[in-house]
């Protein structure tokens, strides 16, 4: 209830839209991409396959696949003229506003791919899939100062990524297989999760005929918020607050339980899922691996895991169907990995991409199935004459 409106339980539950490409069942904890269980997924396929999953419908043929794959490689790099736009940010600049920015601009750059035909919207599709990796590659090498690099088609679409973001001009990049198989893996998990927060925005804004970059750029936006996409950021944070802070993670709970400057246990809880989100036990599973091979910080692992079990044992947690959410182990991966903080979100972004782009299909394929323009209760002032000013006290 709002104040003194009470809501009718069926408006709570009245759905955004149908939608055939994510199920989930809270409660059961059960994630499925187009009714494939995201476990078999993550152990089985590639991220341009599940993209091409969660977009298309169904899992391609060998064939479909290496001319999906061909299409995408043949279209990574981006305009030359758009090298301007990274070195237009300050280097300490965010990477989400520096990605929503250049998601922009390449509709600026788009030139048969911003029409509604089903041919515009393969191309789009395409360039969207093919140079959202560039993008975030060139703006995270902007903001090191360090030379941006070309794709290389030799390479798969995860370690093209990996190299523009790790490697330099001057020397091989070395590949560790369990480093890129960890990243695919993440990404696939995050492709996508029905009617969230930014998926939600990228179908709203698509439903005013705005084009699907627009679209997605909004949903980059959206994402950002430390509740949703910002969460895996804002959870290394945190980690790194109580081991700085020096206090035990029981101090930290109680914290949390007393809601001590509205702190809260970053990468727990979840709007829908009541009961363990599945994609954290996979991630978990890879956060051991990786931080194995990689220097990584595995005093926060061990805080991470702490905090984790000590919440799981407490009933203020378990009471509020409070658990851990994809964001509680994915950021440790990417800081293993060696990206800072602040690009965690922008992962976040590659992965989710491919289930705004099915999204935002699948709502421009049939108009009446569109969140389109919701409603409210109003609970402001009844009607009442406009008072002069100087009669106002
Ligand atoms: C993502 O929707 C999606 O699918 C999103 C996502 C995706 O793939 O797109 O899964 C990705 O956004 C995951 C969530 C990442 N956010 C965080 O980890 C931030 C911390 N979590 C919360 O802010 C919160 O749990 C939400 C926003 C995620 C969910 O909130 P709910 O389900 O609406 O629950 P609520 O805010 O109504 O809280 C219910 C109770 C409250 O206590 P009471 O006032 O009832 O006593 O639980 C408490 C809250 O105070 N609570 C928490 C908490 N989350 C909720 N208390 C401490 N720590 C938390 N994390």
């Amino acid at each position: 209830s709002s104040g003194n409106v009470t809501f009718d339980p069926g408006f709570a539950n009245t759905a955004a839209c149908t939608s055939s490409i994510t199920y989930i069942d809270g409660d059961k904890g059960i994630l499925r991409y187009r009714g494939y269980p995201i476990e078999q997924l993550a152990e089985q396929s590639t991220f341009l396959e599940t993209a091409y999953l969660v977009i298309y419908g169904e899992l391609p043929t060998a064939a479909q696949l290496a001319d999906f794959e061909d299409r995408i490689r043949r279209k990574t790099m981006i305009d030359e003229a758009m090298r301007n736009l990274f070195h237009s940010f300050p280097r300490r600049s965010h990477p989400m506003p520096v990605l929503a920015a250049g998601i922009i601009a390449l509709s600026t750059f788009s030139g048969d791919s911003l029409g509604d035909s089903p041919a515009a919207i393969e191309k789009a599709t395409d360039r969207l899939i093919a140079k959202v990796p560039t993008l975030a590659a060139f703006g995270y090498k902007n903001s090191r100062g360090e030379p941006t690099l070309y794709p290389d088609n030799s390479l798969s679409y995860i370690q093209n990524f990996e190299r523009m973001s790790f490697g330099y001009p001057t020397e091989p990049y070395h590949f560790e297989p369990q480093i890129t198989r960890a990243l695919e893996v993440l990404l696939i998990l995050h492709a996508d999760h029905e009617q969230n927060c930014s998926t939600s925005t990228v179908r709203l804004v698509g439903s005013s005929g705005a084009n699907i970059y627009a679209s997605v750029a909004a949903g980059v936006n959206a994402l950002s918020g430390p509740l949703h996409g910002g969460a895996n950021q804002a959870v290394l944070e945190m980690l790194e607050q109580i081991k700085a802070s020096g206090i035990s993670v029981k101090e930290y709970i109680q914290q949390v339980k007393d809601r001590k400057a509205g702190i809260k246990l970053m990468g727990f809880g979840h709007r829908i899922y009541k009961n363990y989100d599945p994609r954290a036990s996979i991630i978990k599973k890879h956060a051991d691996e990786v931080l194995k091979l990689k220097e990584g910080r595995r005093d926060l692992l061990e805080i991470a895991q702490e905090l984790e079990q000590t919440a799981l044992a407490d009933d203020y947690f378990t009471e509020r169907k409070l658990y851990p959410n994809v964001d509680f182990y994915s950021g440790l991966i990417y800081e293993a990995m060696g990206f800072p903080k602040e690009m965690f979100t922008v992962l976040f972004a590659i992965g989710r991409l491919p289930g705004w782009i099915a999204q935002w299909r699948e709502m421009r394929s049939n108009p009446k199935n569109k969140i389109g323009r919701p409603r409210q209760i109003y609970v402001g002032n009844p009607e009442r004459a406009f008072v002069p000013i100087d009669e106002r006290r």
